[in-house]
């Protein structure tokens, strides 16, 4: 069993498609243990999003990720991790493979409507930042 991050972007709220990545999570079989509707500070942004701080898309990135709120979720199962990045698609929308959330709903790298983590590493840190224990009910 893994855990990994998954976070509906604010493009996706605001479009009304968290439901539709809700049904998409649940139908493949995985298990929704933490969920929950927020605006993200700058800083938690700047720290979710570390990795990238330096690249020339950082601050677009976090201008973008604190317009609104979004839905952060933990989501469990066997290769959580991978499987949901393959669900997710590329992130280029572009390059997604058909029927990926990317693919279908997304057409630009800044608004690419899904984040999920990239590792285990990843995912710790990131269910750590958004997440207190008692808050994922397994
Ligand atoms: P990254 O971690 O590379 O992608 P992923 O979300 O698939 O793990 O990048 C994080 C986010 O940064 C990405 O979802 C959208 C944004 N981004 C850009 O706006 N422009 C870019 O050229 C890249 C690579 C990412
Ligand atoms: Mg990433």
């Amino acid at each position: 069993m893994e855990r990994t991050y998954i976070m509906v972007k604010p493009d996706g709220v605001r479009r009304g498609l968290t439901g539709e990545i809700i049904n998409r999570i649940e139908r493949k079989g995985f298990k929704i243990v933490a969920m929950k509707k927020m605006v993200i500070s700058r800083e938690t942004a700047e720290t979710h999003y570390g990795e990238h701080k330096g690249k020339p898309f950082f601050d677009g990135l976090v201008n973008f990720i604190t317009s609104g709120p979004v839905v952060a979720m933990v989501v469990e199962g066997p290769q959580a991790i991978s499987e949901m990045r393959r669900l997710m698609g590329a992130t280029r929308p572009w390059e997604a493979a058909p029927g990926t959330i990317r693919a279908d709903f997304a057409t630009t790298v800044d608004e690419n409507i899904i984040h999920g983590s990239d590792g285990p590493e990843s995912a710790a840190r990131e269910i750590g930042i958004f997440f207190k224990p008692e808050e994922i009910i397994g």
